[in-house]
């Protein structure tokens, strides 16, 4: 097929990080495709289902080996090409060439830049399009409540507003290239333990006979509020198709249970798109046709597909039915007028462009300043000119760069493990970096990059000249599909290297390379560690994002997506070792948890330093306008597309508008994230606060914004569990700005009254 004339991207040619640059809040660069509306693609798409056969529509409920991971049927004499699914959240993966490695989900979240998550999805998308994958296997969405879990680096961390508010532009981003987004695993799948079933457990004697992963368990509360809310984002964003998971609910397959599928997908949410099976999710043919499932994917399972015509033909499943199946697997590929010049499929093409300016921005913007004692950063390119750098974490994998995929790599980590890896076409190591920048201005390096070599790292000391040098130490910890961490702690003794370089040097720095939560306890008091930055999951373009903040060229200002801490049981919510998964702690996860029990954890949800300094003034509580240029108008404007899905949309009208100033009140430019923490009336039963709003300001020194955060109707709803409705508690609302969930951070409050 012919590429499509219309498809002209420009990506925005010239990113810079110095301090004079303040990253732009247009994302217009980036051309939109035509789309149509859901009714529109429901009616191509019944249309097509009509001439159709019985047998021709029941294969097509089933994925078929192809070129891709998921494959639908071509059906030739109807001119379809089928249909090509591919992962992942992170970039066009498998084992593909020619793709970029982005900064993973948990790291795009942690730049809390709706433009800039805007940008990676859409330059992702642009990949999967010009591919001719048809549908890109993202975004995930699954909550950070493990801290353990082996896929906490895919997703968007611990908070449901945020997580919705990255999922929502995720799909807004891929959509709009016209390719069809999944959001992924649909639901609470936050564990990989006992996903699978047939994995013999010879310790607890588990019956590997049972064709169901483990059950989690919850209330119809914590459902909606948590885990159902970045889902609920994504289909009002108009997402065009849900993978179902491999776990159970309350003790129902996720990929046959009525309840999740029909109830609240596809009910009260008015999701119009089709749900997909995880691979190998899909337990049984009939039960979860009727449960609401609409393919099975891979398909190669014999449970749906031509062995659904029996079934069919003896009246179990209404022909009507299998019709519906057909129509929602195809909606979106006219949602998004695949139909008409879609490119070809060629997955290694070379689509990468220059997608690697955003890449690197996206890498840098989501780096977060954790520690930063007597200004010991940034360095000083000139003075600071004797570096030690140690970790394996610093420099390439001896593996290669393709060998990430399931096994934790002694290397730097660009991304984590599993169906959600990108091989990356390259990769620059932070050593690698340095070195180039080495030459440039004349610096001294020595490093020792053998973790487990203490004959080297203590003899490397004496080095003549370096007594003063900074110490640049680099740890990581990886995770993967397939299986939860062990534990928290850094690989390969990252602990003990770090005790180990700060017993030598006076200025040592940390750099912490992990895939989510980590133990930093062993030495993050030590009086030697001045500066702690936490660096993510930075895809390829690591190296240069890495020392961009090192060097001060940009100023960081990621926020962490989860809590960090200080005994890991602190949590209060971790993987079960059974088949059961009981999220007893309902709304109370991560900061809200950290509230209840008046827990100080290490670094709070949220938190991240900065260069520079800011402060907070004027904050005005007003109702929602409806003037053409007011923020809930703009707020509008920015959910809008044809293909957005409006089903709950009167849940999200502006409500309620809550306006500040931000200003720079340091020497340099940098950003701050202002975050609204809301308070509830007590008939809600919600948590002491929850994040209902933020933005990432950026700034020149001295100079102020005017910042307004929008309140939608379902920012001040709780899940009324009676009346089974988004219900508006009646009295004080309160409204905290803060820069982290630590009520110390709180910059200002007001309340309003409902
Ligand atoms: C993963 C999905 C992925 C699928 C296809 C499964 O194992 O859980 O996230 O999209 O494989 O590769």
């Amino acid at each position: 097929m012919a590429e499509n004339p219309l498809f002209v991207v420009i990506i925005a040619a010239c990113f810079s990080f110095t301090f004079s640059t303040v990253v732009s809040p247009e994302s217009n660069e980036y051309p939109k495709f035509q789309s149509r509306t859901w009714d529109q693609a429901i009616t191509m798409a019944k249309s097509f289902v009509y001439q159709l056969t019985l047998e021709e529509k029941c294969n097509m409920t089933a994925g078929i080996v192809g070129l891709c991971a998921g494959n639908v049927l071509p059906i030739p004499r109807l001119k379809f090409d089928g249909l090509c699914f591919k992962d992942s959240p992170n970039g066009v993966g498998g084992t593909v060439l020619h793709a970029t490695a982005f900064p993973a989900g948990i790291h795009i979240a942690a730049t809390w830049d709706r433009d800039l998550a805007y940008k990676r999805a859409a330059t992702m998308g642009k990949e999967f399009r010009e591919k001719g994958i048809n549908f890109a296997l993202g975004p995930m969405m699954n909550i950070d409540r493990n801290a353990r879990h082996g896929r906490n680096w895919e997703g968007f961390g611990s908070d449901p507003y945020l997580s919705g508010e990255n999922a929502f532009v995720y799909v807004q981003g891929i959509q709009d290239q016209g390719v069809v987004a999944t959001a992924k695993h649909y639901i609470c799948n936050e564990q990989e333990t006992n996903r699978l079933y047939g994995i013999t457990d010879k310790v607890s004697q588990v019956d590997i006979s049972i064709p169901k992963g483990y059950s989690t368990n919850l209330d119809d509360k914590t459902m909606h509020e948590i885990y159902l809310w970045p889902f609920m984002s994504s289909v009002a964003a108009g997402v065009g198709s849900v993978m179902c998971s491999f776990n159970q609910i309350n003790g129902t397959p996720a990929c046959q249970n009525d309840k999740t599928l029909k109830g609240l997908l596809k009910g009260e949410l008015e999701f119009a798109g089709n749900i997909m099976s995880d691979w190998g999710a899909t337990k049984t043919g009939v039960d979860s046709a009727l449960g609401g499932l609409d393919i099975d994917m891979p398909g190669n399972d014999g449970l749906m597909g031509y062995a659904l015509l029996p079934a069919v033909q003896n009246g179990t499943i209404p022909e009507s039915g299998i019709d519906g199946m057909i129509v929602r697997i195809l909606a979106p590929y006219y949602l998004l007028e695949q139909d008409q010049g879609y490119p070809s499929i060629d997955l290694d093409r070379n689509v990468v462009e220059d997608n690697y300016e955003i890449n690197r921005q996206v890498s840098t913007a989501g780096i977060i300043l954790l520690k930063n004692t007597n200004n010991i950063l940034p360095l000083n390119i000139t003075m600071d000119n004797y570096l030690y750098i140690y970790g394996a974490a610093a420099a390439q994998s001896n593996k290669g760069l393709g060998t990430g995929l399931f096994a934790p790599q002694g290397g730097v980590l660009y991304q984590g493990g599993g169906s959600g890896f990108v091989v990356p076409t390259y990769g620059i190591d932070p050593l690698g970096a340095l070195m180039a920048k080495g030459r440039e201005f004349h610096l001294q390096i020595r490093y020792v990059t053998n973790q487990n070599d203490y004959t080297a790292i203590n003899e490397s000391f004496h080095d003549r000249g370096f007594s003063n040098a900074k110490c640049l130490v680099f740890i990581s910890a990886f995770s993967s599909e397939g299986y939860d961490r062990h534990d928290l702690y850094a690989l390969n003794n990252g602990d003990q290297l770090v005790q180990t370089v700060a017993s030598h040097c006076a200025n040592t720095i940390v750099i912490v390379n992990s895939v989510s939560q980590l133990n930093l306890e062993a030495w993050i008091d030590l009086p030697n560690v001045l500066g702690v930055v936490w660096s993510g999951m930075p895809g390829a373009e690591y190296g240069p994002a890495i020392l961009d903040v090192l060097f001060g060229d940009y100023n960081p200002g990621g926020k962490l997506v989860f809590t960090l801490a200080k005994n890991d049981s602190d949590y209060g919510t971790d993987i079960s070792p059974t088949y059961e998964s009981n999220y007893t702690e309902g709304v109370f996860l991560d900061y809200r948890h950290f509230d209840k029990y008046n827990t100080t954890p290490r670094y709070y949800f949220g938190y991240g330093l900065s260069y520079t300094n800011f402060s907070f003034a004027k904050l005005e509580i007003s109702e929602a306008r409806n003037g053409k240029h007011s923020a809930s108008s703009q707020y509008r404007e920015r959910r809008m597309r044809p293909y957005a899905n409006f089903g709950s949309s009167r849940l999200y009208e502006p409500a309620y508008e809550i306006t500040f100033t931000v200003t720079n009140t340091g020497k340099i430019s940098g950003s701050e994230v202002p975050q609204l923490y809301l308070g509830f009336p007590a008939e809600a039963e919600e948590p002491s606060k929850v994040l209902r709003g933020f933005e990432r300001v950026y700034l020149v020194a001295g100079e102020s914004e005017q910042v307004t955060l929008v309140l939608t109707q379902k920012h001040i709803s709780y899940w009324n569990v009676v009346n089974q409705k988004w219900t508006i508690a009646p009295g004080i609302y309160t409204v905290w700005i803060s820069t982290s969930a630590n009520n110390a951070d709180v910059k200002l409050q007001d309340s309003f009254k409902v």
